[in-house]
């Protein structure tokens, strides 16, 4: 264990056997029991975790990511029973979607049970709920033996964290550790969906696609919200408050031609220009800074690689970055609609 400042660090190999013996895992589980907060990793970003039990420790969470108290979090757990513990009911539906994604990227939106903390669930008779598929986050739910909440470890408005260092980046000294257990694998956050009798309806798009979904259950509804018309401009109250590295985000439609057409306006106006591509065009523009995320033969690797790169403009001195888009399929969706809300302008 090292500390830096307030914050203490736990580095554990994700392929020990018996992790919930190991000494960081203790740790972290004994200062969850007791009602402080914790980051750890899971399949898709790091999540700060806190007793969902407890007003205190959700407080707390909401005070270190500066997050509005009206936006409910995910409880995590690692058991049925824990299941049973925090929902009212398991709706025929969800029970098959928990057989088949369950651990994994999937969080549902089912009727709330009465220990659940108010705060956590935002006041609201639903609650939302997922079991993760990280090694490190079922071994410190076991060992805590609570429900945890864990809204994903960065300052809100920033991008999520995909490593150890983004969680201290934004929030050393306000919580009392992070356990790194490496990059995360999926790197967006998961589904998240609604289950309304047998009607199931997106909310956020994630991890396990809705193709992913409909294998399972058949028809799959998909939220307005997640539908953004790129045509009309955005509400003003959408700019800058999800996923945004610190220089405004343009994400071009359309093809290479455009995105040129933009690097030169932009750089006729003065401004060092950023580049958000993937590995396969990373020579075909001239700007000030061009960064490959990912392969676009290969959308998991840009999914992988997107917030890291994201964050990663906040270290290159540029005025403007000019993504390229990529198609709306599988886990396009969520790629795309992560760039989207992080835009500052899209270019059609
Ligand atoms: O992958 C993930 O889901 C990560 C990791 C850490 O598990 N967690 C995460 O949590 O992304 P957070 O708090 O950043 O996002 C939770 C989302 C928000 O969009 C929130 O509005 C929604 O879930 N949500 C939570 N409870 C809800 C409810 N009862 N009804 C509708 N939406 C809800
Ligand atoms: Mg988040």
């Amino acid at each position: 264990m090292e500390k830096l400042g307030k914050t203490k660090w736990w580095s554990v190999d994700n392929d020990v056997n018996n992790l919930i013996e190991d000494d960081s895992i203790v740790e972290a589980a004994q200062l969850l029991q007791q009602n402080e907060v914790v980051a750890f990793p899971t399949e898709t970003v790091y999540g700060l975790g806190g007793n969902a039990y407890s007003d205190e420790a959700i407080n707390k969470i909401f005070a270190a990511k500066g997050r509005p108290t009206d936006n409910p979090l995910i409880i995590h757990i690692y058991s049925q029973e824990q299941l049973n513990e925090i929902v009212a009911s398991v709706p025929k539906v969800a029970k098959q979607l928990i057989e088949t994604f369950w651990p994994g990227p999937l969080t549902l939106i089912l009727p709330k049970g009465k220990q659940v903390s108010e705060r956590a669930t935002a006041g609201l008779k639903t609650v939302a709920v997922r079991m993760p598929n990280h090694p490190v986050a079922l071994a410190i739910l076991e060992r805590a033996n609570i429900p945890i909440a864990a809204p994903s470890a960065n300052r809100s408005g920033k991008p999520s964290p995909t490593t150890a260092k983004h969680v201290i980046a934004d929030l050393n000294d306000k919580i009392a550790g992070v356990v790194d257990g490496g990059r995360t694998g999926i790197g967006v956050e998961s589904t998240v969906v609604q289950i309304d009798g047998e009607n199931v309806t997106i909310l956020r798009p994630g991890g396990i696609t809705r193709e992913q979904i409909e294998t399972i259950i058949g028809k799959c509804h998909v939220h307005e919200s997640v539908l953004t018309d790129i045509h009309s401009p955005q509400s003003p109250g959408m700019k800058y408050t999800h996923y945004a590295p610190l220089a405004p985000l343009y994400v071009v439609y359309g093809n290479e031609h455009r995105l040129h057409e933009w690097i030169a306006k932009e750089r006729a106006k003065g401004h060092r220009v950023g580049i958000l591509t993937t590995t396969e065009n990373v020579n075909a523009y001239k700007a000030d800074r061009v960064l490959a995320c990912g392969s676009r033969s290969e959308l998991s690797t840009v999914a992988e690689q997107l917030y890291a790169t994201l964050r990663q403009f906040d270290r290159e001195n540029v005025d403007v970055i000019i993504s390229e888009s990529f198609p709306k399929e599988g886990i396009g969706v969520a790629i795309m609609n992560r760039l989207e809300k992080a835009a500052t302008k899209m270019i059609v």
